[in-house]
């Protein structure tokens, strides 16, 4: 397998993880949870990027782009996810594979949480696994990634 690169990006609050809402989201850090990707999958080139605010997310996603080299996008928008039509367009726009994931089941909680502006310009959503979801994200953006190297005869 070829190394592949993936950015792994969170919005806001989740800088937040292992204090906030254990109950909900559970006792583990966002720290932890990249440290869990990088050990998990160790041919990956990771980025880890997180910010409270919608802009930097946006400029993260375009500056990826740009440079190239990026496989594809693990994505927590946090409550962006419900109302950011900036950041629906952002992801419309660039041309990379990006996996949608949360914590939680965003299906199985209060009924705004249940509208995702993002989903459908998204590759795929993953959503209620914990932790796993990210490694599932990462999963499935390595699948996209080699389906796309046999094509090209690689
Ligand atoms: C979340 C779910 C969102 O509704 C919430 O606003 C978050 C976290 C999750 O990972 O379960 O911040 O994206």
């Amino acid at each position: 397998m070829s190394t592949h690169s993936i950015l792994v990006l969170n919005g806001p609050n989740l800088s937040r993880l292992g204090k906030r809402e254990p109950e909900v989201y559970g006792a583990i850090t966002l720290a932890e949870i990249n440290r869990g990707l990088a050990e998990s999958f160790p041919d990956v080139t990771f980025e880890f990027f997180q910010s409270e605010k919608e802009g930097d997310l946006l400029e993260k996603l375009f500056h990826c782009e740009d440079n190239g080299g990026i496989s594809g996008v693990v994505l927590n928008a946090g409550a962006l996810t419900h109302y950011s039509i900036a950041l629906r367009d952002a992801i419309s726009a660039v041309k990379l594979p990006i996996v949608e994931v949360h914590l939680s089941n965003i299906y199985a909680r209060e009924a705004f949480r249940r509208t995702s502006v993002i989903s459908e310009v998204c590759t795929g959503v993953i959503s209620g696994f914990g932790p796993d979801s990210y490694h599932l994200g990462v999963r499935a953006l390595i699948t996209i990634a080699m389906k796309k190297e046999r094509e090209a005869g690689r």
